[in-house]
């Protein structure tokens, strides 16, 4: 198929629940909101983009896909891109920092009240953004672990709820740690090849240093025994 999705895209396509109003915030090609509408998965998302240029590929793909009247392109920063009268049912916010998505949804919170699943991927600090969504009522319902081009990705998927996270659940992913799959194993084996090297490099006076990085080198170590 044509624009065929990266996997890391696919599994956060996945989900996205059919018929869902879906809004994409940092849509920089449109790619999710266009396959989901292609495949009459949903019938109505918004691709919010805060910078120009990538707002105008998203828009250049969707007016040659012809779908302009089931995806809205729209320049605005966060959850800024919607109205409460958009309807919308799920935010996606992909391919970003994890401390950024929970900025974006620090800054829009008052708008979460209507959100039935949101799906994040965030690239780096996980445990931030699954703090961030324990203290600000979603609890995680599902989470996946992809590797695509050399790099782990996670994916998490919260909803409305009340959550419990422990600092290893909130480090590590309740469900991925349950699951433990050879994908997790590999992320944190390299986690911890890269924390070893790290602490070769801290003299050994810098007592303070060496602690805090033997202790995340024996929190995984434990998770991976
Ligand atoms: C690395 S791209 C990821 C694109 C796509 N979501 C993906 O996962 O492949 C991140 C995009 O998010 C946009 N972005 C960053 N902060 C944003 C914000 N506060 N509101 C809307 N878009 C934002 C950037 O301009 C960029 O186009």
């Amino acid at each position: 198929m044509e624009n065929e999705l990266s996997r890391r895209l696919q599994a956060v396509a996945d989900f996205i629940p059919k018929n869902s109003r879906l809004l994409d915030v940092g849509s920089d090609h449109a790619y999710l909101p266009l396959d989901l509408v292609k495949k009459n998965k949903i019938a109505f998302a918004i691709a919010g983009e805060v910078v120009k240029g990538p707002y105008q590929s998203a828009l250049t793909n969707v007016a040659q896909a012809g779908l302009t009247k089931a995806i809205d392109v729209r320049l605005a920063n966060g959850l800024a891109a919607f109205e409460l009268a958009d309807h919308i049912s799920v935010i996606s916010i992909c391919g970003m920092g994890g401390r950024l998505i929970a900025d974006i949804l620090e800054a829009g919170k008052e708008k979460l009240d209507q959100i039935e699943r949101l799906v994040l991927q965030p690239n780096n600090r996980e445990d931030e953004l699954r703090s961030w969504l324990m203290a600000n009522g979603f609890t995680l319902v599902a989470e996946q672990m992809i590797y695509e081009n050399d790099k782990y990705y996670e994916i998490i998927v919260a909803e409305p709820g009340m959550a419990h996270l422990s600092a290893k659940d909130l480090r590590f992913g309740p469900y991925l740690l349950a699951e433990c799959s050879d994908i997790f194993k590999a992320k944190w084996q390299n986690e911890l090849k890269k924390l070893n090297h790290a602490l070769n490099q801290v003299p050994e006076h810098r007592l303070e240093a060496r602690q805090l990085l033997l202790e995340k080198i024996e929190q995984i170590k434990e998770v991976l025994l």
